[in-house]
């Protein structure tokens, strides 16, 4: 999610910036240090900078898919070969000539036999039994026809498929009701967070959804959930719901998402703070340790002044389910077991789910850090090697991190059939790390622990235990000089050389000359500049976002240090060349905000999605296909901003062949979550939130909703003046070819 919820239900809460820390702004010891050392140059491999190149390619294999209607003679193939989609305002699903869009599962759809139609009027209730709002992250996990996991299947799967908020609106026939908000308003919003896994199979060529599959399931904000790895029975995760801190109810604000090397889903708890209302006063009945945390994780209150919510849950009555989202003491005991002072210490976490079992157990992973996720990307497996998961935390100014198993990877894992297990022994104990982005290309990668003197003798925040310091990973980068991001997003791995690709979506904190609580430009984060908007609207700060690459040391997934450049600046074309459009993007590659990022495991192309507020004057929200060469094939950039001078590597400027706008959604929407078959030609994504400009009072008048899709493209009822939808699209290519050629 981009923009947030006009109602004022809510403030920006994923434009949080509570990171006060004094951690780098390297602009003091850049000079120094730019030109040494011809960084990123001979030691970087060749070989790797071409392993995508576009060249022609035969497609591989035949089809052993005889539903797809794929010619008797397969087209021969040019990675990009596909003319690039224009930006549009237009309110449908764009796709190049060649190719079609088809939406499987949108909004409040079906997901259980019995289960009604969805009448798409505000009428709809029972989300725990239909697919829930604000479709995000995807991962495709293959079936057999018998049912066993397949790897393998192209034409049956279960969609893990993440619901990351709502556009409330559209969930209630006038729109959300006013605080205290009524009980049945707030059941349908609890429950339509979470996460789906549903069953797709594909007659005569198409995918479609199988309400009777009994491995379809909801998980809700109320779905029970074990706690595990270092913060399990923490003294900070007892609540009235669990005095022992091992479990918590619900995952909310579901973004990014990842598929381990053994078949389960991880997603990502992003934006998860907003959901907790902390009254006025909370801060006199709470530690100066604890009121350092919470203000750190975005909860800070005064004498005077509450924490709102983001939906006022907590609004809606006495019971349980709703108190829960009220996080100020109430009760009288020392240690929170009879109220829930610490519900909010039971979110932000990576989740793993096992898609394959309808009743396995969800377990929240504290080993990986606590903060804004997002993806969570795993290192290429090898055995006898540990694995790294490489993971952003979607904030303004907030910094990329880094776990890496204990364990070291055996390939029996990769088809065992206790997949929980098998997730205990590589998620539960690690090492995570935070990332320093040094201004000479270089980077470190420290470790957060109570070993690393720098946190256990911390000075603003006393950590009591490696428990202690997953719950508050944020403070704890703090503590070791992390570098503040312009707000990390997806995170991908190139599936050839390994490298890996970090999103920074964009920063209106960041300035050349800070005032107040603004980040100053670094290498790793060098642009701020002002952008217009529209006639007169000035927007400041890295306002179009980048994509920063990294590359462990030694290939090496527990390297301490790597290299880093920056892969792609986004910008519109016409931007300056020498200080915003410093990629060179044309019209068929510009674009703003980058935030879904995915390596196609079949072609291999590195798909990027965008989530932007700031070129919408000009497009809706796009996807691009890129075939990114290798780090270090570009050359430096430096930014002279007068008295601050920033130099940064850079990527190889893109051509027409190596990047190249794809997609155009609909109005109002973002591009987010992505996978394919396994032979790449069929593709599932997903449109967040059309229509999420429109204002609650115009609810009532269809002529004033930004957006009807997907009913004016045909999908569900409502027609031209559908209520707008989250969707699940496919896209295939009419002559059966791979996705992206
Ligand atoms: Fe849910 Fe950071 O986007
Ligand atoms: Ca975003
Ligand atoms: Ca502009
Ligand atoms: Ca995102």
């Amino acid at each position: 999610m981009n923009k947030p919820f006009d109602l004022p239900l809510s403030a920006h809460f994923d434009e949080e910036d509570s990171n006060t820390s004094t951690n780098p702004n390297f602009g003091s010891v850049l000079k120094a240090r730019l030109s040494r050392r011809g960084m990123l140059r001979s030691t970087l491999g060749s070989a790797m900078t071409a392993a995508f190149g576009s060249v022609a390619l035969t497609a591989c294999g035949g089809s052993d898919d005889d539903s797809n209607p794929v010619p008797p003679t397969q087209p021969s193939e040019t990675l990009l070969g596909f003319t690039a989609v224009a930006k549009t305002l237009a309110d449908t699903a764009t796709v190049p000539t060649g190719y079609t869009a088809t939406v499987v599962y949108a909004t409040g759809d079906a997901m259980f036999a019995g289960v009604s139609a969805f009448k798409n009027d505000g009428t709809d209730t029972g989300y725990d039994r239909r697919s829930g709002d604000c479709h995000d992250g995807m991962e495709y996990f293959g079936l057999s026809a018998s049912g066993a996991p397949d790897p393998i299947s192209n034409d049956r799967a279960l969609l893990g498929i993440n619901f990351e908020y709502i556009t409330p609106q559209f969930l209630h026939v006038n729109g959300p009701s006013a605080r205290p908000r009524p009980a049945g308003e707030t059941d349908i919003e609890v429950d339509c967070h979470g996460v789906g896994i549903v069953e797709i199979s594909k007659t005569a060529g198409k995918f479609a959804t199988v309400q009777a599959s009994t491995f379809n399931r909801r998980i809700t904000g109320a779905t029970e959930i074990e706690i595990t790895g270092p913060a399990r029975a923490h003294a900070a995760l007892v609540t009235k719901f669990s005095p022992t801190g091992t479990r918590t109810r619900g995952t909310v604000n579901n973004c990014g998402t990842g598929k381990t090397p053994w078949g389960t889903l991880l997603t990502g708890e992003e934006n998860w703070a907003g959901y907790f209302y902390r009254a006025a006063g909370d801060n006199q009945k709470r530690t100066a340790n604890a009121n350092v945390a919470l203000a750190r994780y975005g909860r800070s209150v005064t004498d005077a002044a509450a924490a709102s919510s983001r939906y006022g849950w907590e609004t809606s009555g006495t019971q349980d389910k709703y108190a829960r989202w009220d996080m100020s003491v109430k009760g009288v005991s020392a240690d929170g077991s009879d109220d829930y002072r610490n519900e909010i210490n039971g979110q932000g976490y990576i989740v793993e789910i096992d898609p394959y079992l309808a009743t396995s157990v969800l377990k929240k992973r504290t080993a990986l850090g606590r903060y804004a996720h997002e993806s969570a990307a795993f290192s290429k497996p090898v055995a006898g090697k540990p694995l790294a998961i490489y993971m952003g935390d979607d904030a303004q100014n907030e910094y990329v991190y880094k776990f890496v198993t204990s364990a070291t990877w055996s390939q029996a894992d990769a088809t065992a059939t206790d997949r929980v297990a098998v997730g205990d022994k590589y998620l539960d104990q690690g090492k995570l790390y935070v990332a320093r982005f040094n201004d000479d290309g270089t980077g470190n990668w420290i470790e957060l622990s109570m070993s690393n003197p720098a946190i256990s003798g911390y000075a603003t925040y006393a950590f009591t235990d490696n428990g202690d310091v997953a719950i508050h990973s944020r403070i704890a980068g703090d503590a070791v000089g992390a570098t503040k991001m312009d707000r990390p997003e997806w995170c991908g791995v190139h599936p050839t050389n390994g490298e890996i690709y970090f999103t920074m979506t964009n920063n209106s904190n960041r300035r050349v000359a800070p005032t107040g609580t603004q980040t100053q430009v670094n290498a790793a984060n060098p642009r701020a500049y002002t952008d217009i908007k529209g006639v007169s609207t000035t927007q400041q700060g890295n306002v179009n976002g980048h994509i920063v690459r990294v590359r462990e040391n030694g290939g090496e997934p527990g390297a301490s240090s790597f290299t880093w450049d920056v892969y792609l600046f986004g910008a519109e074309s016409t931007a300056s060349p020498s200080f915003v459009n410093l990629s060179g993007l044309t019209a068929d590659q510009d674009f703003s905000s980058p935030d879904g990022l995915v390596f196609s495991p079949s072609t291999g192309i590195c798909w990027i999605q965008t989530d932007d507020g700031a070129f919408t004057d000009v497009t809706n929200c796009m996807m691009l296909a890129a075939v990114p060469g290798a780090l270090g094939d570009g050359e430096k950039v430096t930014l002279n901003y007068g008295t601050t001078t920033v130099t940064t590597p850079m990527g190889k400027k893109p051509t027409p062949n190596t990047l190249k706008r794809f997609f155009v959604g609909p109005a109002n929407n973002e591009i987010t979550g992505l996978c394919e078959t396994p032979d790449g030609k069929v593709m599932f994504i997903n449109v967040q939130h059309p229509g999420d400009d429109t204002a609650v009072t115009d609810v009532g008048d269809p002529a004033k909703f930004t957006s009807h899709w997907p009913g004016n493209s045909g999908y569900g009822a409502g027609g031209a003046t559908a209520r707008p939808r989250s969707a699940t699209v496919m896209i295939t290519k009419n002559d059966g070819g791979r996705i992206g050629t």
